[in-house]
């Protein structure tokens, strides 16, 4: 990969109201380029002005979805530094989905300094106000132009920023979910553990289904059996069941979450029991029943964490923590946002400061 070259945007665009966000509605001035060709390897890594690219109609991206993609944010501290939460469990998780993908691997230190370099540029998009944060999305697409069914010899890589809010309209209240039983998001063996496009699109009528019966999201369950919990929407959940906190165990078609495995770390700096292991959604229900279930909640890095208030499962709802924000998902919403903004002590040094 040769040296990254930057060419400056000539007009800057007015930035949005901090207060109204939304999620992944405006993107900033610049953005990173890189392409790989077979044999060359990445190359010609550069950053410049934000806009369309062109590609063509046959690129392999979009006949057979070889894309992967991740998600990260920055930060500006209450010192006034800017950060980056975690990055290099992004990245390794961007190599990850690619071998699963069959796309070639990035290096991750230097794609670390083109994202740094790129914060860095459009530092004054990142915004201040309580919720929000710069929403950064690399993702690599298949752009051979070629319609066999084989790993493309040509590949784009970009890195996009958007200054975002909350990712639910809901932000930390909780959201109302039904249980999926007909659909399912990943199955064994299948791209479930990897971050590419085909795991959120194949999720996407059972959500449009979901919002048409007044629920936000829903409990995805196994691929197999329709039995076990999985993911909740596009994040990892968690259950908190008398006194210890359940987590679905990563078995191949779920997604290792960088927000799962910080939230599993503070649990458990906490001295609360955090366990990874299968659980159905009759145990789930059963615990509701009995007055054992005191919280759920879902993790990822877009809504950090989205407290569970109400669950459907065929013909029985249940209400959880009465409704309410639990104890537990308040304390870690504040926790984590807390270090990445640098109002609280970081003492798994998660905070990188750029
Ligand atoms: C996340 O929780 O960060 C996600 O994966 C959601 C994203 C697809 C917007």
């Amino acid at each position: 990969m040769n040296k990254l070259t930057i060419v400056k945007a000539e007009n800057l665009k007015a930035k949005p109201d901090s207060d109204h966000l939304g999620f992944g509605q405006y993107f900033t001035d610049h953005m990173l380029v890189m392409d790989y060709t077979e044999g060359k390897g990445w190359h010609d890594p550069s950053i410049v002005p934000y806009g369309p690219i062109a590609l063509d109609p046959s690129a392999m991206v979009f006949h057979y979805g070889q894309e992967v993609f991740e998600g990260m944010k920055a930060y500006k501290t209450a010192e006034g530094q800017f950060s980056l939460f975690r990055p290099d469990m992004n990245l390794k998780r961007l190599n990850i989905s690619c071998e699963r993908m069959s796309i070639p691997q990035v290096d991750p230190e230097l794609l670390l300094d083109g994202i740094t370099q790129l914060v860095s540029l459009d530092k004054d998009w990142i915004p201040e106000g309580e919720d929000t944060s710069l929403y950064i999305r690399p993702f690599i697409i298949a752009t051979e132009p070629c319609l066999g069914v084989r790993a493309a010899k040509q590949y784009k890589l970009l890195v996009i920023l958007s200054p975002v809010g909350s990712y639910y309209p809901e932000g930390i209240h909780p959201v109302s979910i039904f249980v999926e039983d007909e659909y399912v998001r990943a199955v064994r063996g299948g791209t479930g553990m990897a971050k590419t496009s085909g795991n959120y699109a194949s999720g996407i009528r059972a959500q449009e289904i979901a919002k048409l019966e007044g629920f936000s999201q829903v409990l995805w369950l196994d691929g197999v059996e329709k039995k076990y919990i999985e993911e909740v929407g596009s994040m990892n959940v968690f259950f908190k069941i008398g006194g210890e906190v359940i987590t679905p165990e990563l078995s191949g078609s779920i997604l290792a979450g960088v927000t799962r495995d910080s939230v599993m770390t503070l649990l458990r700096s906490w001295g609360i029991q955090v366990i990874e292991r299968k659980i159905s959604v009759a145990e789930l229900f059963e615990a509701a029943r009995e007055g054992k279930l005191e919280e759920a909640f879902g993790t990822g890095t877009a809504a950090v964490i989205s407290p569970i208030g109400t669950m459907k499962w065929g013909e029985e709802q249940i209400a959880v923590a009465g409704g309410q924000t639990g104890e537990i998902s308040k304390k870690l919403y504040d926790s984590i946002t807390g270090i990445q903004k640098g109002v609280l002590e970081d003492p798994f040094g998660w905070r990188n400061i750029i």
